[in-house]
Parts: structure tokens; C-alpha cells; sequence
């Protein structure tokens, strides 16, 4: 009996067209259904790619060129308060950290070219205000820090010849030059006239010629950069998005001992390669840093709602040991563990870049001094928050502290009781709070709406599928319950009847008919 049915409702399928419509419908619908279901995911990560690639007009563009964000960096300096008492008594040194204070930076890239090769070339243009309601201080208030150019050339002269220290010790005699400077906080970031550099601009010769006859460690930041930045846009490749491919026509460093190393392969730090996972190491290249800083996976965060993969440096990356010794070509002995030696990339003087407080380093560095707390990871980590679909940086902290690795030179008697010590100048923090309204509404946008579209499109187009699919089984069982009770009448039919009333008033069974 069940088969007969059954054979009865194929019967009337194939005779009748408008149950086929609907049965195929349904099909197409569910299998639409299943199809959003797996490939949407793929459908929104390609639409992401062509929306971020960076071409000329397009919002990506305008926003990568412009940033809509208020960047800052506040600054700490250690103020020396005994500084005669370490020269001439072998005191400790006593620091007072101060501040912060902070500047509000403007960033923009200027005279971008598309180099229609998949990269672009601009400058950075950077331009730096002091905020004094956000600072505690202002940036004339006098500092007593280390003489960074003096110290440099002394500690620089400690294998040379003796004769040549003993003229460095008059010639400092007669410039009245002294190991300890007291300065501006301004003037110590955006530079102040140095006797020792103007001097060497005046008798060294012109190869060996430093740039400047001003110093400070921000000197020439505040404008545009005569650097040219190479970028790759996305056009080639996803995965180079954003990756810097050459900076001065040179697509790598030449300090240090292997390719590796030299690498500059590395984002700027405000946008990455999207579709970022929990296992990558994201990479930021700064020149001032002298080399690529690897990212690592710290933690989930949430900011205005989006969510955000923070990484941070590894633990080891200023570590002393195998993996780093690609950085120390004049050694060993290389660089205590924690300092990072970036005197090849700053006209040889002995810079040594930490983190603040001398977080992940030798704690013997910091009990050297007096007046340093002991690093708190929250408060002294550099981190990065990056939308992980996007690859956009939504929140920074480039914390970074810079010290002067002085060598005791006796023979220069201003010095000869300055000892072997790294002597931290000060610390900044550089980054983003969050993102613009418009961008963040954006991004919630793009990762709110694809999992929920998803969801509505393949369960949505599968149900009615399936719905479609009842409603015409349930067509059938009616319509073949009505042949039986015809066949009992003892009309046997050997065709169903063509359609009912209803259907002859849809446009469709007429039209077909024809
Ligand atoms: C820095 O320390 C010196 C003493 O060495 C002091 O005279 C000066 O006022 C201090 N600066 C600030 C801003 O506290
Ligand atoms: C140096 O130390 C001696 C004793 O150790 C002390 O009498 C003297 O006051 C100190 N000088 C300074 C400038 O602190
Ligand atoms: C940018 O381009 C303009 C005109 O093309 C030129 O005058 C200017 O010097 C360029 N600036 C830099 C920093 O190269
Ligand atoms: C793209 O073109 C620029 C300018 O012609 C060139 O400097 C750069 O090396 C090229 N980059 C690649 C990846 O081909
Ligand atoms: C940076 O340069 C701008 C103008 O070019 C100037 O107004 C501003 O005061 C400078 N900032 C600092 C900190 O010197
Ligand atoms: C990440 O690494 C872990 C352990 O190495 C591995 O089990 C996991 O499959 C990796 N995940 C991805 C997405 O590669
Ligand atoms: C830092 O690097 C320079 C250049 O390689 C080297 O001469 C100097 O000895 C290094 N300093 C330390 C403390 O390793």
C-alpha cells in the first residue's frame, strides 16, 4: 500500500509542474543554504582583502595616509639630583623621574607615489605639540642629565691614542664642557646647541662629519622625514600588506651579521597583515630601533566593543644570548641581557635602547642607580592591539627607554671618575588610546555583522528550503489521499488531474501550458 503511494506521488510529480517548481526551489534553497554556510567566511575574508588593499582614493588609502587618530607620546625623564656627589664622592646616582610630558603627533605620509608595482613611496611627516594640561611639568623645566655627546666621545676615545685623549681633555677644558648638562626637557628631546658637535662640524673631517651641530633625541623628528618608505599595498600579496619593502632605496640593513637580522621586512605598527591568528608573529620595523621588533600573542582584549589580540615583544628579544648574537658583531662580550645596542645606527655613540625601568632586563642595571622602581609589566610592556580580521593596530604603547652605556676613561680628567655604568636618560611611551568614531564603528561593523549574516543567510535559506519541502510532501500526501479515494469511487485514473483551481489562476502553470 505505502509503495503504491509512494509510486502514486512520483506519478504525480512528474505530471505535474508546478510541485516540481517547488520541490526544486526547495533544493536550491537549502543547498544555497549550505553553500553561505561554508564559504561565507571565505566570501567576507575576500571582500576584506579588496576593501583594505591601499589604492589611491579608496577609504583604506585616505585613512593609512591620514590617520584619523590622536597619537601622543609622553616622555619621563630621570632627572640627576647628586650629580657632583657621583663624580667626586662614587655615589650611587640618584634619579628622579619626572613627568610625563606629553605631546600630542599629528602623523601623515607625504608625497606618496604608487609605484604601480603593488608598493607606494612616501615620507613620514610627523608634527609634535606639547600638552601642558595632560603633562605634569612643562618642557622648559631644567633637567641635569648626562652630556650624551661628551660622554659618547669620550667612551668612544678609549682605544684610541693616549695623546689624542689628552687633547680631548683640553679641548673640553677650554669649551668648559662637563660631564653632566643641565637643559630644558625640550631642548633635550628637540635639541639644543652642542660646543663639542659644533665643533666637530667645524674641524673633523667632512666624511666623518655628524649630520647636526644641535642635539637632542628627538632632533629632526618634528616634520617630514627625509626618508623615502617603500610599502607593499596588498595588491600582490595579502600577506604583505602594509610590510615595508624598502626605506632609502634599500631593502635591508647593513649592521648586522646575517640576512636575517638585517631584515626590515616589518610593518610600521599601524597596520598588519590581516587575518591575524594566536600563533603569529607579527613584525615592526623602526628605524630608530635599528632592527625588526618580533610580536608575539599575549592576550584577548576588549576595546569599545571590538575584540583584539594584544601582542607584545618575547621575552628574550634583548636577550644576550645565541639567538641574538646576530647583533653584536663587534663581540663578544655583547650587550648586558635586556639592552639592545643601536650605536652603529646612532653615529657610534653608546646608545643601548631597554625597556622602561630595565623591564626584562639584568635587575643588576637598575640597582646601579637609585630612584627607579621596579618594572611593573602593565605599566612598562609594549603592546599592540590589533583587530585580528583587519589587522588594524586599534590601541599602542611603544614604550622604550634610552641609555648611555658609559666607559670609563681616565685619562680624561672631566671623566676619569665617571665609572662603567649604563646610565639611563629617560623613557617614553608612544602610541594610541583608541580609534575614531568612524573607524571603530567600522570595525565593529565588519566583525559583528559577518557571523550573524552568516548565521541568517544559511540557516534562513535552508529553512525555507526545508520548508518549501514539507509544504510540497504535504501537496502530495493531499493530492495522492484524493486519488485514492478517487480509485475507490472506481474511476481508476491513470493520470492525475492536471491541476487544481487555485493553480490555474497562477501565471506559471498558463504560461507553461502553452
Ligand atoms: C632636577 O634636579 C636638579 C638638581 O640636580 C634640580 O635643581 C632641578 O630643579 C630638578 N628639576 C626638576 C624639574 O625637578
Ligand atoms: C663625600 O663623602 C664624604 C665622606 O665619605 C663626606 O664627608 C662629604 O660630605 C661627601 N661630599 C659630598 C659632596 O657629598
Ligand atoms: C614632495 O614633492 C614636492 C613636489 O613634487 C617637492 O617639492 C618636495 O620637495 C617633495 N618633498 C619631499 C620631502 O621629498
Ligand atoms: C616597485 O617599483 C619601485 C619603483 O620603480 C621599485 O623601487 C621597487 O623596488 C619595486 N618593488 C618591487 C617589489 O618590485
Ligand atoms: C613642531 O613643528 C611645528 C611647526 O612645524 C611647531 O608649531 C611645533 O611647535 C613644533 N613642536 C615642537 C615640540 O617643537
Ligand atoms: C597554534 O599552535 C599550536 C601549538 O603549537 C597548535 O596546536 C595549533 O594547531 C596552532 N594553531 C594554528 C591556527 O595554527
Ligand atoms: C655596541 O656596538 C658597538 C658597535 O658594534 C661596539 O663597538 C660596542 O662595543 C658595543 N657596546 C657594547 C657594550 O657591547
Amino acid at each position: 500500500m505505502a509503495v503504491r503511494t509512494i509510486g502514486r506521488m512520483v506519478d504525480y510529480v512528474k505530471s505535474n509542474r508546478k510541485i516540481r517548481f517547488v520541490l526544486a526551489s526547495a533544493v536550491v534553497l537549502l543547498l544555497l543554504g549550505i553553500v553561505c554556510a561554508i564559504f561565507f567566511g571565505a566570501w567576507v575574508r575576500m571582500f576584506i582583502d579588496h576593501e583594505l588593499v591601499l589604492r589611491p582614493g579608496s577609504m583604506t588609502f585616505e585613512w593609512w595616509a591620514r590617520p584619523p587618530v590622536r597619537p601622543f607620546v609622553r616622555v619621563y625623564v630621570y632627572n640627576v639630583t647628586n650629580a657632583d656627589e657621583f663624580l667626586n664622592n662614587g655615589s650611587k646616582p640618584i634619579l628622579d623621574e619626572l613627568g610625563p610630558y606629553v605631546y600630542s603627533e599629528e602623523w601623515e605620509k607625504v608625497n606618496i607615489t604608487d609605484n604601480e608595482n603593488g608598493t607606494l613611496s612616501f615620507h613620514y611627516k610627523r608634527t609634535y605639540t606639547f600638552q601642558p594640561d595632560m603633562s605634569k611639568g612643562m618642557d622648559d623645566d631644567v633637567v641635569v642629565v648626562p652630556n650624551i655627546p661628551m660622554l659618547s666621545a669620550t667612551s668612544q676615545s678609549k682605544h684610541a691614542a693616549r695623546f689624542l685623549r689628552l687633547a680631548m681633555a683640553s679641548i673640553m677644558d677650554i669649551l668648559k664642557i662637563k660631564p653632566f648638562v643641565a637643559v630644558s626637557v625640550g631642548q633635550l628631546l628637540w635639541g639644543y646647541e652642542d660646543p663639542l658637535l659644533k665643533l666637530a662640524k667645524d674641524v673633523v673631517p667632512k666624511e666623518q662629519k655628524l649630520p647636526y651641530e644641535e642635539f637632542g633625541l628627538f632632533y629632526g623628528k618634528n616634520g617630514t622625514s627625509p626618508d623615502i618608505v617603500t610599502m607593499f599595498t596588498g595588491a600582490t600579496a595579502m600577506t604583505d600588506y602594509g610590510i615595508i619593502s624598502r626605506y632609502n632605496m634599500r631593502d635591508k640593513l647593513q649592521h648586522w651579521t646575517t640576512d636575517e637580522c638585517n631584515s626590515i621586512a616589518g610593518s610600521d605598527g599601524s597596520i598588519f597583515p590581516p587575518h591575524i591568528s594566536k600563533n603569529d608573529t607579527l613584525a615592526v620595523y623602526d628605524k630608530d630601533l635599528c632592527r625588526l621588533l618580533p610580536l608575539k600573542f599575549l592576550e584577548e582584549v576588549e576595546s569599545v566593543g571590538i575584540q583584539g589580540f594584544r601582542f607584545t615583544p618575547p621575552e628574550d628579544v634583548f636577550s644576550n644570548d645565541e639567538h641574538n648574537r646576530c647583533f653584536c658583531p663587534a663581540g663578544p662580550p655583547c650587550a648586558p641581557n635586556g639592552l639592545f645596542n643601536v650605536s652603529l645606527c646612532q653615529y657610534d655613540s653608546p646608545i643601548m635602547l631597554s625597556f622602561p625601568h630595565f623591564y626584562l632586563a639584568d635587575p643588576s642595571l637598575r640597582e646601579k642607580v637609585e630612584g627607579i622602581s621596579p618594572p611593573v609589566p602593565e605599566e612598562h610592556r609594549l603592546f599592540i592591539d590589533v583587530q585580528p580580521e583587519m589587522g588594524i593596530a586599534m590601541r599602542a604603547r611603544a614604550r622604550i627607554q634610552i641609555n648611555l652605556a658609559v666607559s670609563q676613561v681616565v685619562d680624561i680628567k672631566q671623566v676619569a671618575n665617571f665609572p662603567d655604568i649604563v646610565f639611563p636618560i629617560l623613557w617614553f611611551e608612544e602610541g594610541i588610546d583608541e580609534l575614531p568614531q568612524q573607524v571603530t564603528s567600522l570595525l565593529r561593523l565588519a566583525t559583528q555583522v559577518p557571523p550573524v549574516a552568516r548565521a541568517a543567510l544559511g540557516w534562513g535559506l535552508s529553512a525555507l528550503g526545508i520548508l518549501l519541502i514539507l509544504l510540497a510532501v504535504t501537496c502530495l500526501i493531499r493530492s495522492s489521499h484524493r486519488q485514492s479515494t478517487l480509485r475507490l469511487e472506481g474511476h481508476v485514473v491513470a493520470k492525475p488531474p492536471p491541476a487544481k483551481t487555485p493553480s490555474k489562476e497562477n501565471g506559471y502553470e498558463l504560461n507553461s501550458r502553452r
